[in-house]
């Protein structure tokens, strides 16, 4: 995630009108978010998850099928907080009008792989058929709050089977994580397995090892700042991105979140987040090895996004 983009306090906030239709009535949605937390022992009970086949014995993580990082396990309950939905407003207007350039027509059908909280989800058109896949249950329990009537599937993304196609699969955040190249393949394969002929994949990594540098970001939200939580607990959340060793294909995201009670109490926190670090010709080289022909975005629409999109179609 990119949080320097898309917590940027001086952009324009709010919902940007759409050439698309009816867009989710986002603010009600963000209302159900209001004054309530699910802690992630309660997740599987509160959660009608479906649960996926996977279909890919060679993984490159020993741990595969389990996230790691706190801001996806016990601290998912605070993601609103730190990354707030509103902000991804713009993003999912940009990609919707990525998908339409490749598909010559808006997609109908949609699954999201590591939707994580679904804040991207909520922007979307009510009337889609949007499928959120997630590996971590807290995150995806989040998401089911905000989009109570989305499909939500717990799985691993890099080997995973829905037995069905749609329109556009997005991979959006999550692409971070993969951070070896086999990886990388294995989860656009199940990309153009679920993809129908003529169906459009949009892979947007945060960075890629071309334009890589050093950084720091700030975001986070509560009270002070509109955020969504009326129970009056507030976040705070800096970034610093760095590479201990440019030698292999990741770099590192420390991440520092000092999270305030409604009484007062401040918790401060560090989570470290390993993130793929992959050249351009990486990407494309993984695309077309999943069987996918990448196509030209629109270059002002492809400007527009937080990192580098990469579009391609099944023939
Ligand atoms: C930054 S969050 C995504 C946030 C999301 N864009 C939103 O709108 O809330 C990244 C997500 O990727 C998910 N993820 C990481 N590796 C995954 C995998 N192998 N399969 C499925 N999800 C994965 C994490 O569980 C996490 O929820």
């Amino acid at each position: 995630m990119l949080i320097g983009t898309r917590h940027d306090r001086t952009a324009p906030r709010g919902i940007s009108s759409s050439s698309y239709g009816a867009v989710a009535p986002v603010q009600d949605k963000l209302a159900a978010l209001r004054g309530g937390s699910v802690s992630s022992d309660s997740v599987d009970s509160r959660l009608r998850l479906a649960y996926c086949q996977p279909v890919s014995p060679s993984l490159s993580s020993p741990a595969s099928g389990s996230i790691r990082e706190r801001l996806y396990t016990d601290l998912a309950d605070w993601w609103p907080l730190l990354s707030p939905p509103e902000d991804y407003a713009d993003e999912a207007q940009r990609y919707l009008e990525l998908f339409t350039s490749a598909l010559g027509q808006v997609p109908h059908s949609l699954l999201e792989l590591g939707s994580g909280g679904g804040h991207l989800a909520v922007h979307l058109p009510s009337e889609m058929d949007l499928v959120l896949l997630d590996l971590a249950p807290a995150m995806l329990a989040a998401s089911q709050r905000l989009n109570p009537t989305r499909r939500h599937v717990l799985a691993d993304m890099r080997s995973c089977s829905l037995g069905r196609s749609f329109d556009a699969v997005l991979l959006h955040d999550a692409v971070m994580y993969l951070t070896q190249p086999q990886d990388l393949v294995a989860t656009c394969r199940v990309a153009a397995a679920h993809l129908r002929t003529g169906g459009a994949l949009l892979v947007l990594p945060d960075l890629v090892a071309e334009t890589f540098a050093e950084g720091l970001a700030v975001g986070g939200g509560g009270p002070d700042w509109s955020g969504p939580d009326d129970a009056g607990r507030s976040a705070r959340m800096m970034e610093w991105t760095w590479d201990p060793d440019p030698a292999d294909s990741t770099y590192r995201v420390d991440m520092s979140f000092l999270l305030r009670q409604p009484d007062g109490t401040v918790q401060a926190i560090h989570d470290v987040h390993t993130m793929a670090l992959h050249s351009l010709q990486t990407y494309w080289d993984c695309i077309r090895a999943a069987g996918l022909r990448p196509v030209e975005a629109p270059p002002l629409l492809a400007a527009q996004c937080p990192g580098q999109a990469f579009l391609a179609v099944k023939d």
